[in-house]
């Protein structure tokens, strides 16, 4: 194919996705709870961006159940996965909608968090949002950190459509 030759070619919607795959990425799951009732689903499109203040960003599509219980809560927590956990990352990507209804279903759920849903082993950052900037078919949510749980397993990455783990 010619847009595999070194060197930039026009994009294309088919491209770009090609492109993207090729990046390896961290899986988290955003988790939410509140007014809006219970949600939660699989990311890759976050990132950190401010320490001062604590802030991060997670790209959620618009149209999606978990970005409209986001908005509604007004908060969310955002559990990296370790690499003990790709049923997790299946999980809430909906992968066994269909035969499991509640994607919580059997999921370890770290016990004594009051308003926010932290998954166990997750390094988790749980967030009020404070920002939100719509951006082709999602909405990036800003997010102020207001607690953390650190944890020392790798995390899970995702790259090519695969789950993968880090090499030592
Ligand atoms: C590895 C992986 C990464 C994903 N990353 C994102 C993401 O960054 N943002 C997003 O909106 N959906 C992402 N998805 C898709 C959602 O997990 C999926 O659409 C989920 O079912 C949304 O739940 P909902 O439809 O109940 O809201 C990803 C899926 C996988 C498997």
């Amino acid at each position: 194919m010619s847009e595999s030759r070194p060197g930039l070619h026009p994009v294309s919607r088919e491209l770009f996705i090609r492109g993207m795959r090729q990046v390896a990425s961290s899986v988290a799951v955003v988790t939410t709870s509140g007014a809006e009732g219970r949600h939660g689903a699989t990311v890759s499109a976050f990132s950190s961006v401010s320490a001062d203040p604590p802030q991060l960003l997670v790209c959620l599509r618009s149209a999606s159940r978990i970005a409209a219980a986001v908005e509604g809560n007004g908060a969310f927590c955002l559990n990296i996965l370790s690499h003990r956990h790709p049923h997790v990352a299946e999980r809430f990507s909906g992968l066994h909608d269909g035969t499991v209804s509640d994607r919580f279903e059997g999921i370890d759920v770290q016990q004594g968090q009051r308003d926010w849903i932290v998954l166990k082993d997750s390094t988790a950052f749980a967030c009020h949002v404070c920002g939100r900037l719509a951006a082709g078919t999602h909405t990036i949510f800003l997010g102020q950190v207001a607690h953390v749980q650190t944890s020392e397993h790798d995390p899970l990455t995702y790259q090519h459509g695969r789950y993968r783990t880090l090499a030592p």
